[in-house]
């Protein structure tokens, strides 16, 4: 445990992120990323597409290895919080099991997880209550909405108690009302229980409208381009209207930063 990066929830310094190509040879995806996100915060982040953000995602769940820099969660190496069970991750296609109904999707990662935690069937309904899904619980996945599904992902990647929840597009494919509610839902989840938040998307709306800062990636190689600070119009932790002129203000910002990435 780094003490003096402990009060972060994420911090990345001089970091190289790639892949290996089948030749042997080493791509480089996000060079000399450099980013600190406290505790408890949520931030979005948005940029062209194969920029590198949900090769950051991934970095940050230990699911692609650093090649060079340095990223600790929580002080500590991204393999420790995956042990831990300390980050979850909900991916833009949830991919529940078609043959385990609602409830036992979201008990899942609790029966295939640590020792010494049960599958408590208890917390599990709470969330299926708190996500608006309690009358579902005994459906399976076939028999459920695409925005039902996404639901059931949040309510599975919350169950192992996350500190970190990780977001790739989670609301990409569903219609805008669904959408807009499922926002808000998840800021009054982020408000309850304190979670810091990285939530990838697409759509500059979504971006301003959730994170408390946006953080805008430009691509080859990927780097933070900017980071919008937006807690000043989110004042006291309230929802902004999304009619709100400061959040157009800051969406013209970001739209004019994304078209010079
Ligand atoms: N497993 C992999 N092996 C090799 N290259 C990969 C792999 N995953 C991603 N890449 C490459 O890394 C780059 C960044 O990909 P990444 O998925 O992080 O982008 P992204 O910003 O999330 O894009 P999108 O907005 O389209 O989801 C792309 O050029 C992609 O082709
Ligand atoms: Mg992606």
């Amino acid at each position: 445990m780094n003490a003096a990066h402990a009060d972060f929830a994420i911090a990345a310094k001089a970091l190289d992120v790639g892949y290996q190509s089948a030749s042997g040879a080493l791509n480089i995806v996000l060079q000399d990323f450099n980013l600190d996100v406290s505790a408890g915060e949520f931030l979005t982040i948005i940029g062209p597409s194969g920029c590198g953000k949900s090769t950051f995602l991934r970095a940050v769940a230990d699911l692609v290895q650093p090649v060079k820099g340095s990223l600790e969660v929580f002080g500590s190496k991204p393999v420790d919080s995956r042990l831990k069970r300390d980050v979850s991750f909900v991916f833009q296609d949830s991919t529940l099991l078609p043959w385990r109904t609602v409830l036992e999707n979201v008990l899942l990662p609790l029966q295939i997880g640590k020792a010494g935690t049960d599958g408590s069937s208890g917390d599990a309904n709470a969330l299926l209550d708190m996500l608006g899904l309690s009358n579902f619980k005994n459906r399976y996945p076939g028999q459920i909405s695409g925005g039902q599904k996404q639901r059931v992902a949040i309510a599975r990647a919350l169950i192992s108690k996350p500190k970190i929840l990780l977001m790739d597009e989670p609301f990409g494919a569903l219609d805008e009302i669904t959408r807009d509610r499922l926002n808000d839902e998840l800021l009054r989840i982020w408000r309850d229980t304190g979670m810091t938040i990285l939530f990838v998307t697409h759509s500059i709306m979504e971006a301003a409208y959730l994170g408390e800062r946006a953080l805008i990636l430009s691509a080859n190689p990927g780097r933070v381009r900017k980071i919008v600070d937006l807690r000043s119009l989110k004042d006291n932790g309230q929802t902004l209207s999304r009619e709100d002129p400061r959040l157009t203000d800051a969406m013209r910002d970001m739209r004019n930063e994304l078209s010079h990435c």
